[in-house]
């Protein structure tokens, strides 16, 4: 791989990584009453997701919406099978609860992702579009819901009633 290549996906990693410690910054900052900080938070946070873009696009890592299906079915397979097992094993094994269980949490989660990009791969295959949906997310732990949905999140057991509808 050239170096451009490698820096580029670097340099993708840390913009991406940024934008998202800058958007939990600002959360902080507003619940601490800085809202003016929070916000100073969220327009460099921005700002580094046209960086973050700027790179992905230089990298080639921005194609067609049936190759981006593939790229991110690709990538929560890998989360589900390679990256996150060995995670969980290992934080549980050394006791770090709270790291244990952000992993079990993703690694539940990414599963649905997989299943839901899988099927939109097939729709697209068959040359539509998915239907028409609500997506409602669990604040808590990232569960992924299609529609409304009563009772309590299946992953983390949070009120379904407070997960977030994705606009
Ligand atoms: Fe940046
Ligand atoms: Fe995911
Ligand atoms: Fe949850």
């Amino acid at each position: 791989m050239s170096t451009t290549l490698e820096n580029l996906k670097v340099a993708f990693a840390g913009e991406a990584q940024a934008n998202r410690r800058y958007l939990a910054f600002a959360r902080k900052a507003e619940e601490e009453g800085y809202p003016h900080i929070a916000r100073l938070f969220r327009a460099v946070a921005a700002a580094e997701t046209v960086h973050a873009n700027n790179h992905l696009k230089a990298m080639g890592g921005l194609r067609s919406t049936a190759d981006n299906l593939q790229a991110a079915i690709a990538g929560e397979e890998y989360e589900v099978n390679g990256m996150y097992p060995p995670m969980l094993s290992e934080a549980e094994e050394s006791g770090e609860k709270q790291a244990a269980r952000a992993f079990r949490w993703a690694l539940e989660v990414e599963k649905i992702h997989a299943v839901l990009y899988r099927q939109a791969a097939e729709s697209l295959a068959q040359g539509q579009d998915i239907a028409e949906a609500e997506y409602y997310i669990c604040p808590i732990c990232g569960y992924t819901h299609v529609g409304a949905m009563a009772g309590k999140c299946p992953v983390c057991g949070y009120p379904a009633e407070r997960f977030e509808k994705v606009v």
